[in-house]
């Protein structure tokens, strides 16, 4: 196989100066695209000063031959997002790629969840999504092509602990992601996102945090038994799909990808087959549960069009 390359192309990796960000940013750079690599630096709950971390993971691509250059802007405001995009078409003069990379956590039970723990995140994740994206969408839209990889996480998407602020902004990327990927489908601007495993410092936090809050003595033993697996989860293991997803020859669009420790898989939204009755009440309800729940004969729909088209099925006998 041909080996997949970005020459000419114009990427920005947001959160890119340090964990996964820069695996990305590393590897399209290798594979011959301008990188604005975007970071604030700062700490892994986003309070501390900020650091010059942007600027070394560019200057490693240019000591490794590649071509980059350094933001340090926040993805948190819109003149933020618009200065990173503004980054990239003043030095390259175009944008091909955008991969919302960005993040924070402040892990707390749901009754300790303020508000100072719920903006910052929603702030970080999901609307700094939004400012990167709209401008570059734009961008996108007047040059008929684009790709845009967006950052899901498995405690957005399945739930976890603590993490009802992580997970309140992760979900809101998903529906982001879907909407993109419809409106861009006419522009061949691809949307996708990933959900990604990798050993980083948020990893890390995140699992000392729950250990700490449930039973500070074992946290440590139980951060031991699991570094065989953590040693695994090099975080340069998910840039593969990253890169893929933001290769002018990705086919799909609109959907999740899960990557860690160099395995692959799709998640989906599936619905299953359900149960019909156009005198429905409670009882039935009840009676009918696990044949409503039963996956066994699940689609996964495009689309509310889709959606539309099963219940007509189950209301008129198409299906
Ligand atoms: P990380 O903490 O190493 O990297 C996040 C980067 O985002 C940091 O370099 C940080 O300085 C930067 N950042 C924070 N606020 C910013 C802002 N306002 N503007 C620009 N940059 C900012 O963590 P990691 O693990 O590399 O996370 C990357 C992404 O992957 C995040 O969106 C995270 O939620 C997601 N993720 C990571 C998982 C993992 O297993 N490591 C699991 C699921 C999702």
């Amino acid at each position: 196989m041909n080996e997949l390359r970005f020459d000419g192309r114009v990427a920005v990796v947001t959160g890119a100066g340090g964990g996964l960000g820069r695996q990305y940013a590393l590897l399209l750079a290798a594979r011959g695209a301008h990188v604005v690599v975007n970071d604030t630096g700062g700490s892994v709950t986003g309070h501390g000063s900020p650091t010059d971390t942007a600027q070394q993971t560019a200057d490693d691509i240019s000591i490794a031959g590649g071509s980059a250059i350094a933001s340090t802007h926040s993805v948190t405001t819109v003149e933020g997002g618009r200065a990173i995009v503004d980054a990239a078409l003043e030095r390259w003069g175009r944008l091909d790629i955008v991969v919302n990379n960005a993040g924070i956590v402040d892990d707390a039970p749901f009754d300790q969840m303020t508000d100072h723990r719920l903006q910052p995140l929603l702030d970080v994740h999901l609307r700094g999504a939004f400012n990167v994206t709209r401008p570059a969408w734009t961008v996108m839209r007047d040059n008929g092509f684009g790709r845009i990889v967006n950052t899901c996480s498995a405690a957005g998407l399945l739930g976890s602990v603590h993490m009802s602020n992580y997970a309140t902004a992760k979900g809101g990327i998903l529906g982001l992601t879907r909407v993109l990927a419809a409106e861009g489908a006419d522009l061949d601007i691809k949307v996708n996102a990933i959900a990604p495993i990798a050993a980083t410092r948020m990893l890390d936090y995140s699992l000392r945090s729950v250990d700490a809050l449930n039973d500070p003595a074992s946290a440590a033993a139980a951060q031991e038994m699991m570094r065989p697996f953590l040693d695994r989860l090099d975080p340069a293991l998910v840039a593969p799909v990253v890169a893929f997803l933001a290769h002018p020859d990705c086919p799909v669009s609109g959907e999740v990808y899960t990557a860690g420790a160099g395995q692959v898989a799709r998640y989906f939204v599936g619905r299953t087959r359900g149960y019909h009755n156009p005198g429905l009440s409670v009882e039935d309800v009840a009676a009918n549960i696990d044949r409503i729940r039963d996956v066994s004969h699940h689609t996964v729909p495009e689309g509310p069009g889709d959606e539309m088209a099963e219940l007509y099925g189950a209301l008129f006998g198409a299906n």
